[in-house]
């Protein structure tokens, strides 16, 4: 006797993410009629530890296509889940782990596990009539994260034209979910008008953000703290700088070539940079500071940076909870990114986050540069209550559809909702490694 909420078919298609890339998604229907339907996003300024994304090669779309995994999906794993229980995520994830058999699911490829892993999670919340949020969450997700948003681009998102890869805001000083997207707007639109009026508005970067056409990457800064003043807010308290510095993509070895500048640093000279800026500017937020191969200068930024400054990893720890441990064990970082597809299940994705906790870390759910109207994330991160969201920019509908889902999460929570404001950043941690 098969039971409802057992899976009957996994069926897989190609898509096309929003750099009109191909990508897989999965759709996976249970014997009680619920389906769950997921796509897969993918990374531009990736980690070289990230789970591998399976691309066909040959001369099709740049060789980007995913028919392997799309047949992946729609031969071995389909019949390997065929009857397991969609509502026990870690056995259907251990199922897939195994079924690929490598450390990276360089087999099978992640883009093809991970769409099977959130489309199973969305047909299980179908299956018990619950938002997915709520299913993974219970009745205590109801934690609004603070959205991280992208007004400049850069870095590998618009054909280096500045080194830094997201010059973003955080809202300090706003009251709920809603109100940080408010003021986000504000900002962002400003920060249109300041470039219009340098006759500089060409456009915008690969996640939304006004493309930067700036002379040093501190100009960038400047421009971000113009527009928040210009948007009628206190820089810092009410709206502050997150950045992610992407450092793996234009560091080796210990030495980074700022491009736009036309310099070269060693780590030492990079930290003392970021933290020289720290001075200057709003700064509340940094990520990746440091390149994935300099993990021992990652370490010292990380206690050289002022106490309340929140260090993300995302490069360097890729969603892996084993090299967040390590991580912590030196002393780098304080935060986590969690991107599902570094991974390729949402249980190994959720054990990182799990580790981080226990670690006392912060964490970040996000995005990648190329992405869809796929909107899993914002379930994860209100269900799994990280309390952090990032999405990229505040334009083009693969970023809005995750504000807007966030937004109507919300309003359905009503009174219940909490907004996480600052109280999830990741903060220097008291213990310092023995
Ligand atoms: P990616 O960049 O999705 O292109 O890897 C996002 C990030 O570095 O946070
Ligand atoms: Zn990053």
């Amino acid at each position: 006797m098969s039971k409802p909420n057992q899976i009957r078919s996994v069926l897989a298609r190609r898509v096309w993410d929003s750099r009109g890339r191909p990508t897989v998604e999965a759709e996976v229907l249970l014997e009680g009629g619920a389906l769950g339907r997921a796509i897969v996003p993918a990374g531009a300024s990736k980690g070289t530890r990230e789970a591998l994304e399976l691309r066909d090669g040959g001369p099709a779309f740049g060789g980007l296509d995913v028919s392997r995994a799309v047949a992946h999906v729609n031969g071995e794993i389909a019949a390997a889940v065929a009857g397991l229980a969609a509502d026990d995520q870690a056995t259907l994830d251990g199922c897939l782990i195994a079924l690929d058999g490598t450390t990276n699911k360089q087999r099978l490829g992640a883009n093809a596990t991970l769409a099977v892993s959130m489309a199973a999670a969305h047909a299980a919340a179908a299956a018990h009539g619950l938002p997915l949020y709520q299913y993974l969450g219970g009745p205590e997700a109801t934690l609004l994260p603070m959205p991280q948003i992208q007004i400049f681009g850069g870095g590998a998102h618009a054909g280096r034209r500045v080194d830094i890869q997201d010059f973003m805001v955080v809202c300090p000083g706003a009251g709920s979910f809603a109100q940080a997207l408010e003021w986000t707007a504000e900002v962002y639109r400003h920060a249109g008008a300041l470039m219009q009026s340098r006759g500089a508005r060409y456009g915008v970067a690969d996640e939304g953000g006004w493309w930067p056409a700036f002379d040093t990457n501190e100009e960038a800064l400047d421009a971000l703290v113009n527009a928040i003043e210009a948007a009628g807010f206190v820089p810092g308290a009410q709206v502050g700088i997150a950045l992610d510095i992407a450092a793996s993509d234009f560091g080796r070895g210990g030495l980074y070539t700022l491009g736009l500048e036309r310099r070269e640093l060693d780590s030492d000279g990079l930290i003392e940079l970021l933290l020289r800026w720290c001075e200057r500017f709003p700064i509340l937020s940094i990520e990746d500071p440091l390149a994935e191969d300099d993990p021992v200068a990652f370490a010292r930024f990380t206690r050289a940076a002022p106490a309340q400054l929140q260090i993300v990893g995302d490069d360097l720890l890729v969603s892996d909870a084993a090299l967040l441990r390590q991580a912590a064990a030196a002393g780098a970082a304080n935060t986590v990114l969690l991107k599902p597809n570094q991974r390729g299940t949402l249980t190994e994705t959720l054990r990182c986050w799990q580790t981080a906790r226990e670690l006392g870390y912060g964490a970040i759910v996000s995005a990648r540069s190329g992405e869809t109207e796929d909107t899993t994330i914002v379930d994860l991160a209100i269900g799994w209550g990280v309390g952090q969201l990032k999405v990229g920019s505040f334009a083009r509908s693969e970023r809005m559809a995750k504000w807007n889902e966030a937004l109507r999460i919300e309003e359905r929570l009503g009174a219940s909702a909490r907004f996480a404001g600052m109280s999830c950043f990741g903060r220097r941690r008291i213990d310092p490694p023995a």
